[in-house]
């Protein structure tokens, strides 16, 4: 087992009716917030209302409209200046991943000089940053339990990873019934991503048995809730259980002790949603099974197996890749069973930026270097053309 050193500062209050205490915990913080929020879901399940009242003794500032896939001309930068020209003191997040990883990169750009597109791409390091503290509406990310937000810049065909330990949420509320409005095709996508989440930190040597537990335990409880949640939206149990698996993909505690994560499907990721502006996770569905099949070796193997047996219960006496087969097409039919898209074509991607895109992957994700398994421009191209 690998040393490790581990702190995740954030406070959770999950359960029903959680935000009651938003007063409280805010209080302490400050007074000046700015409310940073999407869309508009947030008022439609009128959590919107619910917020204002419950911060009617704050002065409260808006950032309104933060994207999907949150835009860094538009949405950070706007909120930067807004923190600026009002002396905010805190941020309150209220919606999905988007929203708060918007939020992060506005907490930075907020106490800094100089052009917060640098510290997103770490040219700068972050020396601090504003508290947030959020209202998680969507389960996925696990946003509200990292200090990591993804960052894209239309122009630059950029999405990036911003990760710095000052990005954390002070506290996070969680409260599964916000999530019953999510439509299926977004909580499909939410469960894919958190289910990809685990498997980027799953398959990697050296491995322990806790995390393979933890790990195991979160891709099973995802896979059991996820269609009772798409049958069921207001099924609580079905809520609660994938909001607690997701909380936990992203923040380091499923790799103590393990092997490097070299986040490669994220990788690849990131890269379609730059270029295409896709929904994270229907992009992580497509990849899952190409990558999957393009690592898999007499070296790796073995882990398919783990993986096969403890998480998809297929007999541990089949042999090794015959398993390892099954595992492939098991996670492909489980997606394809949610509805989800499961080629790039279904998303609106051609063959015709393949290349260009798989360039930009090698260029900026760097997957070869201390991966399990090491991805160059041609391996990153061909799981591209797998997916088409
Ligand atoms: O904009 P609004 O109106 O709020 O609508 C949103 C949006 O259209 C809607 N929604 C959110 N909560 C809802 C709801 N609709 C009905 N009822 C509710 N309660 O859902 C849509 C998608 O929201 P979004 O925030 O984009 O989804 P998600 O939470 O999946 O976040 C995706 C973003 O997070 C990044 C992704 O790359 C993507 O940009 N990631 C962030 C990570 C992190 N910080 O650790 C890790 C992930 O790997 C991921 O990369
Ligand atoms: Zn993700």
């Amino acid at each position: 087992m690998n040393n490790f050193d581990y702190q995740t500062p954030t406070r959770l209050i999950f359960g029903r009716d959680a935000v009651a205490g938003l007063a409280e915990v805010m209080k302490p913080i400050g007074r000046r917030v700015l409310l940073t929020y999407g869309g508009g879901s947030i008022k439609r399940i009128g959590l919107y209302d619910r917020v204002k009242d419950l911060m009617k003794d704050f002065e409260l500032f808006e950032l309104p409209g933060i994207e999907p896939n949150p835009k860094y001309t538009t949405s950070v930068l706007d909120g930067v200046r807004i923190c600026k020209e009002h002396d905010i003191e805190v941020i309150l997040s209220v919606g999905g991943g988007s929203v708060l990883d918007c939020s992060k990169a506005i907490a930075a750009g907020a106490v800094y000089d100089g052009e917060p597109w640098d510290l997103i791409t770490g040219k700068v390091p972050t020396r601090g940053a504003l508290p947030i503290v959020d209202i998680i509406t969507l389960a996925a990310t696990g946003s509200e339990y990292d200090c990591g937000g993804v960052i894209s810049r239309t122009e630059t065909n950029d999405k990036v990873a911003y990760i710095d330990r000052h990005l954390f949420p002070v506290c996070s509320f969680l409260d599964p019934t916000y999530t019953f409005t999510v439509n299926a095709k977004h909580t499909a996508a939410g469960v894919a991503d958190a289910i990809n989440h685990v498997m980027e930190q799953y398959f990697t040597a050296p491995t322990n048995s806790v995390s393979d537990g933890f790990c195991e335990t979160l891709i099973k409880t995802l896979m059991k809730y996820a269609p009772k949640a798409i049958e069921t939206p207001d099924d609580y149990e079905a809520r609660a259980e994938i909001m607690y698996a997701c909380t936990f993909g992203c923040n380091g505690l499923l790799a103590l002790g393990t092997g490097n994560t070299v986040w490669q499907m994220h990788g690849i990721e990131h890269a379609l949603s730059a270029y295409y502006d896709i929904t994270h996770g229907e992009g992580l569905a497509i990849i899952t099974p190409h990558w999957m099949r393009y690592i898999l070796s007499d070296r790796t193997v073995g882990r398919f197996v783990k993986f096969g047996t403890n998480v998809l219960g297929i007999s541990p006496d089949e042999a090794p890749y015959a398993i390892a087969e099954k595992s492939i097409s098991g996670m492909y039919a489980f997606f394809k069973s949610l509805g989800m898209p499961m080629t790039l074509r279904e998303v609106g991607i051609d063959d015709k930026r393949l290349e260009e895109m798989a360039h930009h992957i090698a260029v900026n994700e760097g997957l070869d270097t201390g991966a399990y398994v090491p991805l160059g421009e041609q391996d990153i191209l061909a799981i591209l053309k797998a997916a088409l």
